[in-house]
C-alpha cells in the first residue's frame, strides 16, 4: 500500500479525516446502505464488512418486486414477472463476472460457498495414486479445511499424509510467495490441487494468484481459490491468470445479505469438457431441451452447467441490489478507496505506539486488502485488554470472520 498511499501525507486528525471524506468521489455511496444505530442514536463504526455487508437500500425493493410477482402471478411469474424468474440468474452473471476478472461464460452465481467448493471439487480434484495431495494456506478457514480434509477421505486418502498445510517460516505470520513456489515444486509430483483463499481471512495476506497458478500448472496440479475474503474487495483478474476454479460468498464485501447466494467460476478452457466428472441437476441441464424431461442430462457450456437446483430468486434479488451499486462505483475505483482507508488505518494504527497492537497484514499493496489484522490472542488478554485491545480490524472493517 505504502508507495501510491504514503504520498498522501497522512495526518492523525480528524480535519485531515473529513478532508479526505470531503475529495472522496465516492462519498456519496454511504447514502445507498442502511447503517446500524448505536443507543445514542449514532451510526455505529462498522469494522465488520468481512462478516456480514450492510444492507443496500434498494434490497427491500428488489426483494418486494419478487414477492408483489409471486403475489400476483403465481407459477407464472418465470415468465411473466417483471424480471422472469427463469432467467433471473443471468442479471447478475455479467456484473459478477467484472467483479472477478472473468467472462460471463466462466461464472454463475448458485447455491453457497462451502457447496460450490465441493462441487467443484467433485469435478477438478481427480486424484491418482501417485498424485493426489492437496495443498492449502495453514490456518485456513475452518470450512475450508473440513471440505478438503472430507474429499481427501472420500476419496480414502490418509489426510495427515495428503494435506499440505503452507506454514510462515519461524517467526512470521504471512506466506512468502517464493516459500509457496517452492513448496509446489518439491512436490511437484505428488499434488492434485492447490486451493488458497485468494485473500488469507485472517492475516488479510492477498497471495500472488498469477504465479501460484503458473507454478501449479507447471506441477500438473488443478489451481483453485476460495474467495470469501477477496470478491468485492480486490482486483481480481480470474481469467487471465487461468486459475481452473474459483468460489466465493456475497454476503461479506458483496453485501447480498445473511446466507446469501454463493459465486463460482470455470475457467473457459474447461467450458466444453463435458466427460469432467460432475454432480448434475436439471439447472445445470441445457436450457433449450430443459423441460422436454428427458433423462439424458446435457450439461449447459460454461460455469452454469453446475448449477443443480432451480434458482432461489429472493436470495438473487437481494444480491442484484448490491452488485447494482458495484456496477455503478466500478470495482478500480472501490479498490482504489479501500487502499487508502486501509493505509490510513494502518498509519494511525502505527501513530498510537501501544505494544499490543501489530498489524500482521501486509503493508505491500501487491499483497494486502481492506484488513489490517492484529495478532494478540483475545483468549491471553487480562479483561482490560480484551476491552481495550482490537484483535484484527479492517477498513470494511472486521472483528468477525
Ligand atoms: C474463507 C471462507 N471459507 C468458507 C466460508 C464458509 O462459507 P459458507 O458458510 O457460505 O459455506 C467462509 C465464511 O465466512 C469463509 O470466510
Amino acid at each position: 500500500m505504502q508507495s501510491q498511499i504514503q504520498q498522501l501525507n497522512f495526518e492523525a486528525s480528524e480535519s485531515f479525516a473529513r478532508k479526505m471524506d470531503e475529495q472522496d468521489s465516492l462519498k456519496h455511496f454511504r447514502e445507498k446502505f442502511y447503517i446500524p444505530k448505536q443507543s445514542s442514536g449514532e451510526d455505529v463504526l462498522y469494522f465488520t464488512g468481512n462478516s456480514l455487508g450492510l444492507q443496500p437500500k434498494q434490497t427491500r425493493d428488489y426483494v418486494e418486486q419478487e414477492l408483489k410477482d409471486w403475489e400476483t402471478l403465481g407459477v407464472e411469474g418465470h415468465f411473466a414477472a417483471k424480471n422472469p424468474w427463469m432467467p433471473y440468474h443471468e442479471i447478475l452473471t455479467e456484473k459478477m463476472a467484472k467483479i472477478v476478472g472473468a467472462k460471463p461464460i466462466e461464472t454463475v452465481v448458485m447455491n453457497a460457498l462451502t457447496v460450490n467448493l465441493h462441487l467443484l471439487m467433485i469435478s477438478f480434484y481427480r486424484p491418482t495414486s501417485a498424485r493426489y495431495k492437496i495443498v492449502i494456506e495453514a490456518g485456513a478457514f475452518p470450512s475450508d479445511q473440513y471440505a478438503v480434509k472430507s474429499q481427501l477421505k472420500f476419496h480414502g486418502f490418509d489426510v495427515e499424509k495428503s494435506l499440505i498445510e503452507l506454514t510462515p517460516r519461524e517467526g512470521e505470520t504471512i506466506l512468502r510467495t517464493e516459500d509457496i513456489l517452492k513448496s509446489i515444486e518439491e512436490n511437484a509430483d505428488s499434488i492434485a490441487l492447490i486451493l488458497l483463499g485468494g485473500v488469507n481471512y485472517y492475516t488479510g495476506q492477498k497471495f500472488d494468484f498469477e504465479k501460484i497458478t503458473k507454478a501449479g500448472h507447471k506441477a500438473g496440479a488443478v489451481v483453485g481459490f476460495d474467495l470469501a475474503h477477496a470478491a468485492g474487495n480486490v482486483e481480481l483478474k480470474l481469467h487471465d491468470w487461468n486459475a481452473d476454479f474459483a468460489a466465493w460468498c456475497t454476503y461479506k464485501y458483496l453485501n447480498s445479505g445473511p446466507g446469501g447466494i454463493g459465486g463460482v467460476f470455470v475457467h473457459e478452457r474447461h467450458s466444453e469438457k463435458f466427460d469432467l466428472p460432475r454432480l448434475a441437476g436439471w439447472w445445470g441441464h441445457d436450457k433449450e431441451t430443459r423441460f422436454l424431461m428427458d433423462d439424458e442430462f446435457v450439461p449447459i457450456k460454461g460455469a452454469e452447467g453446475w448449477q443443480l437446483s432451480n434458482q432461489p430468486i429472493f436470495l438473487l434479488a437481494s444480491l442484484r441490489a448490491s452488485l447494482d451499486i458495484f456496477e455503478e462505483a466500478g470495482m478500480k475505483n472501490m479498490v482504489e478507496k479501500s487502499r487508502k482507508l486501509t493505509g490510513y488505518l494502518e498509519f494511525l494504527l502505527n501513530e498510537i505506539h501501544d505494544e499490543r497492537i501489530s498489524v500482521i497484514t501486509p503493508s505491500d499493496e501487491n499483497q494486502t486488502m481492506s484488513q489490517a489484522a492484529n495478532p494478540k490472542s483475545v483468549e491471553n488478554q487480562s479483561a482490560a485488554e480484551k476491552t481495550s485491545a482490537p484483535k484484527k480490524l479492517s477498513f470494511k472493517e472486521k472483528t468477525r470472520v
